[in-house]
């Protein structure tokens, strides 16, 4: 947890952006799995824990601003409660460490916030995500829950999108440790690949470390043969010599800080010419990414430099050609980068994506675009010090994809389909680090990881 001077600093920036009303900050519960009493892991909701830091189920809390009063409502542990949980400390004592004096007993939020209705003021809140507490606004707020998304608070979500995004040095310092901590994370999985283990035998590697360093995993583990998927969970695949493995994957800290790390390296000791060939290309795209980062540059820039210079890559190969400015501007690079250059990294791994991508992602009066690839960048406005996101670009030989545009005759001009016959079996490859903007530039987090070929293959040989 940080100072309490943290906690009480950014709840004071944030009541300078709000003039009135009740802001409304629901923690999350205890979810049951598969029966009430066995529970998924606890994760707390990101934006109690960035005003409020308890890491505690069964939480609320309210700034209320026209009577100038902050309370968390939760309840105290039962003495039954400690025969099963042990003994905590109090809820009054872990709100006055976030610089709160006032609790009070979870049962009376719906009547507050009721009342608060009733008086006619503005209860903000935040698109809600989880059912339990769509249920209580539902009732609280007399709102169906459909409805919830569209009735929460542009000005709260704005206002937490304006302090969020710019990570203080302490974030900065506590990101830098979930990034060294992925480090460890994919090294040992970098010397532990080899052919006739399983995929899941290396995500329990990853995951232990993670566990291990008081963490946990900050997004379910992506380790596979089959990178061409994009959020491949499955680890049930038995690795074969002259494949490939892509391996995405990070920890959160203690204070769920989260990294967000992909390498992908061959299961034999060295990449294949042609493996070699696409990751180079794949490599110089992030590499050339990163350089661009900077105050000022839209990330939407920034991603289409990497597709027009993967696009380039690819020509060299001969599985593109045409203008490639022009093949970029149709989508025809999507084929190979169906996805987005990265996404702001935080207390989420898609950091604030709770909030909505149109305010985390996208300045006002920037349209997102609808072009297949392109559209699903999640991060496209200008980039300011202090903001901490993902560089990943990625080159995947899709054969679904392949198949459906070559019958459909799809860009054509842009596209040699009879090359692409030789890169069924490829898979995918991505690469991705974690940047932290500066005031003039940008600096990449954590101790670096082995990322040009000869690295990774260089630890291969020793494995
Ligand atoms: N690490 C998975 C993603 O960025 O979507
Ligand atoms: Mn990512």
């Amino acid at each position: 947890m940080f100072s309490t001077k943290t906690y009480t600093q950014r709840r004071e920036q944030l009541q300078k952006q709000i003039p009135s009303g009740v802001l409304l900050f629901l923690g999350n519960n205890d979810v049951g799995m598969n029966y009430k009493d066995n529970v998924y892991r606890f994760r707390q909701d990101s934006n109690f824990l960035y005003f409020f830091g308890i890491d505690q189920p069964g939480l609320a809390a309210v700034i209320d601003l026209d009577e100038n009063q902050t309370i968390i409502f939760g309840d105290e542990l039962t003495v039954e409660d400690i025969v099963w949980t042990g003994p905590h400390p109090t809820l009054a004592s872990r709100a006055a460490k976030v610089g709160v004096a006032k609790t009070l007993p979870s049962g009376g939020l719906p009547a507050f916030l009721k009342k608060a209705v009733k008086d006619g003021r503005t209860v903000h809140f935040t698109p809600p995500y989880r059912h339990d507490n769509m249920l209580l606004l539902s009732g609280a707020l007399k709102t169906a829950a459909p409805k919830l998304k569209e009735k929460s608070s542009v000005e709260l979500i704005k206002a937490i999108v304006a302090l969020r995004s710019h990570k203080s040095e302490e974030e900065v310092a506590e990101m830098e440790r979930a990034v060294n901590i992925t480090g460890a994370m994919h090294v040992a999985v970098m010397r532990a690949v080899a052919a006739g283990k399983k995929e899941s035998q290396l995500a329990g590697i990853a995951q232990g470390i993670a566990t291990g360093m008081g963490g946990d995993i900050s997004y379910g583990i992506i380790l596979t043969v089959n990178g061409q998927t994009l959020h491949n969970h499955y680890h049930g695949n038995t690795m074969k010599e002259g494949q490939l493995v892509l391996g995405d994957f990070g920890a959160e800290t203690a204070m769920h800080y989260a990294g967000d790390i992909t390498r992908t390296l061959p299961v034999a000791k060295k990449f294949t010419q042609q493996q070699r060939e696409i990751y180079d290309i794949v490599l110089d795209a992030e590499v050339s990414s990163i350089e661009m980062c900077k105050p000022g540059i839209t990330y939407k820039e920034v991603h289409l430099a990497a597709a027009r210079r993967m696009a380039g890559g690819l020509a060299g190969l001969g599985l593109m050609k045409g203008g490639l400015d022009e093949a970029v501007a149709q989508g025809a690079h999507a084929l190979f980068f169906p996805h987005g250059l990265g996404h702001m990294l935080g207390l989420d791994v898609h950091d604030m994506e709770d909030l909505g991508e149109q305010y985390t992602g996208y300045s006002e009066g920037m349209e997102r675009s609808t072009q297949f690839g392109t559209a699903y960048l999640r991060l496209a406005r200008a980039l300011e010090p202090g903001f901490v996101l993902t560089v990943e670009p990625g080159i995947y030989f899709i054969p679904e994809l392949i198949d459906q545009w070559k019958a459909a005759g799809k860009f054509t001009d842009f596209i040699n389909y009879d090359k692409l016959d030789a890169y069924r079996r490829f898979g995918g490859v991505r690469t991705e680090d974690n940047v932290l903007i500066t005031e003039n530039g940008h600096r990449i987090l954590g101790k670096p990881i082995p990322k040009t070929a000869d690295e990774v293959e260089g630890l291969r040989s020793e494995a």
